[in-house]
């Protein structure tokens, strides 16, 4: 496929973005073509999400022109979008969570007064026949609220279905996915392109986007740096032309001694949720948590932290039996816990990076309750550094953040309490290539310093880099404990995999 043989369904021409006075996107021309699976890449703020809220009206460029099959268009809103067959899948969704799965997907059509005079029956129809098209099963007439991120990414997959889309385009769809989940939406999107609609592709995940994408587009820093077909880069390729040097190569930790019992957990149980959980992490130990996205290993970590503990079972603190009701004492015994989502994790959006790295140690910044700037600036700085957070300044609100971003200051907030246990819940879903190496050093440094770290991880080749021991999870059992010579990819999978087949939802 070249661009000369097909003529575009949508020509972007010098697309240019500025925010405040910051430029994020600077003279971006793309062609994406009908029928095609079109990935954008980049690291961490490269303006990936930007470029994707351009085409799809959420944000207006400050240069630069769109034509949709040769004809110029202002994309001024997400409404005037969806009218011209765009359709954004958010990298974090944005439905309404009160309504109905079946409101969400006509909302669409509110605009126009439509939305009152919906037959309700025909509707619920039309919903059921969309979710057998996408082999899910999902309750339509249920809230949005209380389903999965996965279902939820379904319906906004659905909602793209229904409005017979030309364009749609997924920001980073697979973080939250399992395997299998992966798998179905993979065959969607390929179903798609077959039908000649055109897919945009946002992932950091390079082996999907070499198994799904026929062309990629790499940004570097709010330029575009490479359109190509999938085929003519290698790896290595995609990642100089992201990074712009070559990625330093993770070696496990060395120089750790490994300690005393820092923590230990003995018959944790929560009925349908998990059940008899005994595990320990020593001091200077990496312990993986691995399995299955479901498998109930984040309901264990909120139980240890006191965001919802355990009916029963003990857990000790540096061979200390203690009782944790709240997260509060959690902290105070010397626990950190970096959540997995973002929304959950006390981002306070409209505060700025500094004030939201800050908070987690009210002491240090505000001895006798004056909280001191200089201190505060201080800690966002070294965070900045550390991390690679990318920025316009300290000041501005963490929500203007791109995705990764966020994360890394959220991680940056934890590390600053001097944890002695840190568990840390898939900390680097959405994290780009560069930065995970830097991560991983980080990871090894702290434990090299003496602190236990659980890490729970989906990634395979990160427990298994990472860790000095796997323990993986299925269906709220732990069903193996594998040392780091042992730890293999299959060992880790078979002990993942449910035994049964009816184990649809089990953990849920
Ligand atoms: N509303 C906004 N106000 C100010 N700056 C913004 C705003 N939205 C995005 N930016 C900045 O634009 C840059 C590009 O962000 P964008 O979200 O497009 O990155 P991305 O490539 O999607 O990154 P990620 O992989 O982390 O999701 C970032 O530096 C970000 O801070
Ligand atoms: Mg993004």
């Amino acid at each position: 496929m070249t661009d000369t043989a097909v003529a575009p369904l949508i020509s972007a021409r010098g697309i240019g973005k500025t925010f405040a006075t910051v430029d994020v996107l600077r003279d971006v021309d793309l062609d994406l073509l009908p029928g095609e699976i079109h990935a954008l890449l980049g690291e961490n703020g490269a303006g990936k999400s930007t470029f994707a809220k351009i085409l799809a009206g959420v944000h207006r460029p400050t240069r630069g022109s769109i034509a949709l099959n040769g004809k110029p268009v202002e994309v001024t809103s997400p409404v005037v979008a969806q009218k011209l067959g765009i359709t954004l899948i958010h990298q974090e969704p944005i439905s309404f969570p009160d309504l109905s799965v079946a409101e969400n997907l006509v909302i669409g059509a509110a605009e126009d007064g439509w939305f009152s005079r919906v037959p309700w029956a025909e509707m619920t129809r039309e919903a059921n026949r969309l979710m057998d098209l996408l082999g899910v099963r999902i309750d339509v007439t249920r809230p949005m609220r209380g389903l999965s991120i996965a279902d939820q990414q379904m319906v906004e997959i659905a909602r793209a279905l229904a409005s017979n889309s030309r364009l749609i385009i997924m920001d980073e769809p697979t973080a939250p996915l399992t395997p299998r989940e992966v798998e179905t939406l993979f065959a969607i999107a390929r179903k798609l392109r077959d039908e000649g609609r055109t897919i945009v592709f946002i992932s950091h995940r390079l082996e999907e986007v070499r198994a799904l994408c026929d062309r990629v587009t790499i940004f570097r820093d709010g330029n575009k740096i490479a359109t190509d077909t999938i085929g003519n880069l290698s790896d290595a390729d995609i990642i100089r032309l992201m990074i712009g040097r070559p990625v330093k190569e993770y070696m496990h930790k060395t120089g750790a001694t490994i300690g005393e019992v820092a923590l230990e957990v003995e018959g944790l149980t929560l009925p349908g949720v998990f059940s008899d959980i005994s595990f320990s992490v020593r001091k200077g130990e990496i312990v993986g948590l691995g399995g299955l996205v479901g498998a109930g290993r984040t309901d264990v970590a909120k139980a240890i932290f006191g965001v919802t503990p355990a009916a029963s079972g003990t857990v000790s603190i540096n061979g200390k039996r203690v009782s944790i009701t709240d997260p509060s004492q959690a902290i105070a015994l010397g626990l950190a816990f970096v959540p997995e989502d973002r929304a959950v994790a006390g981002i306070f959006r409209t505060l700025s990076v500094e004030q939201n790295i800050s908070v987690a140690v009210p002491k240090q910044l505000a001895p006798g309750g004056f909280i001191r700037r200089a201190v505060e600036r201080a800690m966002g700085e070294d965070a900045v550094r550390k991390l690679s957070i990318r920025l316009a300044s300290l000041r501005q609100p963490i929500g203007e953040l791109s995705g990764g971003n966020q994360q890394k200051a959220i991680l940056a907030r934890w590390l600053l309490t001097d944890p002695g246990v840190l568990i840390l819940d898939e900390p680097t879903r959405g994290i780009d290539i560069g930065v995970k190496a830097e991560f991983y050093s980080i990871i090894g440094e702290l434990a090299a310093q003496g602190r236990a770290i659980l890490l729970i991880s989906s990634e395979l080749p990160e427990l298994l880099a990472l860790c000095d021991r796997v323990l993986v999870m299925s269906e709220g059992r732990l069903t193996a404990d594998i040392p780091r010579s042992r730890a293999t990819q299959e060992a880790v999978m078979r002990a993942a995999v449910p035994r049964r087949s009816t184990t649809e939802g089990a953990a849920a």
